[in-house]
């Protein structure tokens, strides 16, 4: 009896010992972002200045995540006093394993880093004092963005009024906060497709506006199912006071997806967002709530919207209804 509580003691010690080696090696050894890379860019470039105004506030959603918004209207408009000021919640009543917050991304946040600090942060999710930030921020997109593009958007966000705004720091769930840190790589960047490859130039947008972050359900561990499953929707998020709201099946199967739809119905249905009106309506009276960035990604051009909707028409058609609503009791 006695060399049996000797015997467990000692694989009590040994699993101890493993397991504090195994935190110790993921805290040293990653994140494994690379280098900080040299950047420059040509400020003075106005087209630049254009593609990074219109990048940051439609399809990439920088301005939309990086500004407070109001809950009581449909869509969450942003408060157009605060641009980039940053606050928005990602918390555990979201579903989230911790609790994140967007940070200040005005000159007031982040005007003392450098262009490659920027450009580093946003395309590999390790900021300046090498924190690494949660993936709810887009970088295993953004590393996927032409770097031209990226420049173009940290041209544009260093033009926002400067806004000073106290800022929350994220707190990770355990063990989340250990393997989160293996997320991080150097960036890999594709080089913007020519608008003629439809296919292509669609999946480089879909790929930038995240739309795979929300429309791909999600398995036990929080990784998204893309073998199954792509693009078939039914993610939950839970508006607090309000009700819950899934994600809709965007695969084309013609009665649970989109299958039915033409590329025109499509694009309408971002479009019919894009007025001044369309920020002003109280969220009962659409009958919901919703996560969905209609507000941003309106404001894409019908070309772009269009070439969305035909890289969507790739997927497998996967039947999957979707419960769009449930209002809170
Ligand atoms: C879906 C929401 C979302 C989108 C879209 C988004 N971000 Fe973020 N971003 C966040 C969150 C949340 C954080 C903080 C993450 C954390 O603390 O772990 C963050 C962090 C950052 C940081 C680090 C700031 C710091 O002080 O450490 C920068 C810079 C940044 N984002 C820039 C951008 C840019 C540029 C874009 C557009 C290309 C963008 N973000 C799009 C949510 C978003
Ligand atoms: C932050 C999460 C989120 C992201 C990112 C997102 N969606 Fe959505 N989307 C939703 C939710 C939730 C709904 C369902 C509620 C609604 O219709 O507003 C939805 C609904 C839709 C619908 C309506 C479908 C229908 O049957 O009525 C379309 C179309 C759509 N999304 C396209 C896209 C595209 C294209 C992208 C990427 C450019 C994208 N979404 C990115 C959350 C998201």
């Amino acid at each position: 009896m006695k060399k049996l509580l000797k015997w467990l003691m000692g694989l009590v010690v040994i699993l101890v010992i493993f397991i504090g080696v195994g935190v110790i090696y993921l805290k040293t050894a990653y994140p494994k972002d690379g280098p900080v890379l040299e950047v420059k860019i040509n400020k003075n470039d106005t087209v630049l200045m254009a593609r990074g105004k219109y990048l940051a506030n439609s399809l990439c959603g920088c301005i939309d995540c990086h500004s407070p918004r109001n809950f009581q209207y449909f869509g969450l408009p942003l408060k157009e006093d605060s641009m980039g000021a940053g606050g928005l919640p990602f918390t555990h009543d979201l579903g989230f394993p911790g609790n994140f917050y967007s940070k200040n991304i005005t000159p007031d946040g982040i005007g003392t880093w450098t262009d490659a600090q920027v450009y580093h942060t946003v395309t590999t999710g390790v900021n300046p004092d090498g924190s690494v930030l949660f993936p709810v921020m887009i970088y295993p997109y953004m590393a996927q963005a032409d770097p031209e593009d990226v420049k173009a958007i940290i041209t544009y966000i260093r033009t926002l009024k400067p806004i000073h705004t106290p800022q929350l720091d994220h707190t990770v769930d355990f063990p989340v906060n250990l393997f989160y840190r293996m997320g991080p790589h150097p960036a890999n960047p594709m080089k913007l497709p020519s608008v003629s490859d439809t296919l292509a130039y669609g999946k480089y947008l879909f790929t930038l506006g995240a739309c795979q972050e929300c429309h791909t359900p999600r398995g036990s561990k929080g990784d998204l199912q893309l073998q199954d499953s792509a693009m078939a929707g039914g993610q939950v998020f839970t508006l607090r006071g309000m009700g819950k709201v899934r994600s809709s099946n965007l695969t084309p199967d013609p009665v649970t997806g989109i299958g039915g739809w033409t590329k025109q119905m499509f694009i309408n249905a971002f479009k019919s967002y894009d007025n001044r009106a369309a920020e002003k309506i109280p969220w009962q009276q659409k009958g919901y709530q919703t996560m969905m960035p209609w507000l941003a990604y309106c404001k894409m051009t019908t070309s772009d919207l269009g070439a969305i909707y035909i890289y969507l028409k790739t997927f497998k058609p996967v039947n999957h209804k979707v419960t769009r609503w449930t209002a809170e009791k």
